[in-house]
């Protein structure tokens, strides 16, 4: 299963294998002194995540009960995660929306699956300082562009979860995930 932080720290990642290589390398000295190089073995099992671990690595939303328009929220990893079915008004409205006057231009298609574009997914963390925006809740404040609103430091997002003022740098991050079938997405 992907990492969350696999597009968004490709760097890290690999930083990650960089380390890890040279543990396995400061290892493998280590235990060239006594001759046991085969030890290293059980020590990369011993790395490896658990199957628990990996289980809790992804999650699985059932979108029938989703009516266009709504939204909702979903844990995954401990953090919130926004699913929302957008309606043909609202895919129109943002689909017009020049990306020139856009802060982190992306586009409903590049935010969504092929075929898929009233299904929006996004993390429920605000791109400032991470607070946890108002939008996806019945009857919360959608903000002044109808998608997501900060209340932490005013932060507005469209119904694509793109961000359109206040503090924010970027847009709602959009997380892995794939259709398992037509109402049943796996994030994660
Ligand atoms: S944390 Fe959302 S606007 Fe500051």
């Amino acid at each position: 299963m992907a990492e969350i932080t696999t597009d968004m720290h490709g760097d890290d990642a690999f930083e990650d294998g960089v380390r890890r290589r040279d543990f396995i390398h400061v290892a493998t000295l280590s235990f060239a002194g006594v001759g046991t190089v085969a030890a290293v073995a059980p020590l990369l099992v011993q790395m490896a995540p658990s199957a628990d671990v990996l289980a809790q690595s992804s999650t699985e939303v059932d979108l029938s009960p989703i009516q266009p328009g709504q939204a909702i929220k979903v844990m995954w990893r401990k953090q919130p995660v926004f699913v929302r079915n957008l309606t043909p008004t609202e895919i129109a409205a943002v689909d017009a929306v020049p990306l020139s006057s856009l802060r982190d231009p992306q586009t409903l298609a590049q935010r969504t699956k092929p075929g898929k574009s009233n299904w929006l997914i996004t993390m429920g963390v605000c791109t400032h300082l991470g607070c946890v925006p108002l939008g996806a809740g019945p009857g919360e404040d959608r903000g002044p562009y109808e998608g997501y609103f900060c209340p932490c430091h005013g932060s507005a997002y469209d119904p694509a979860g793109r961000i359109r003022k206040g503090p924010a740098p970027k847009n709602l991050e959009v997380p892995d995930y794939k259709f398992s079938t037509d109402k049943i997405v796996q994030i994660g």
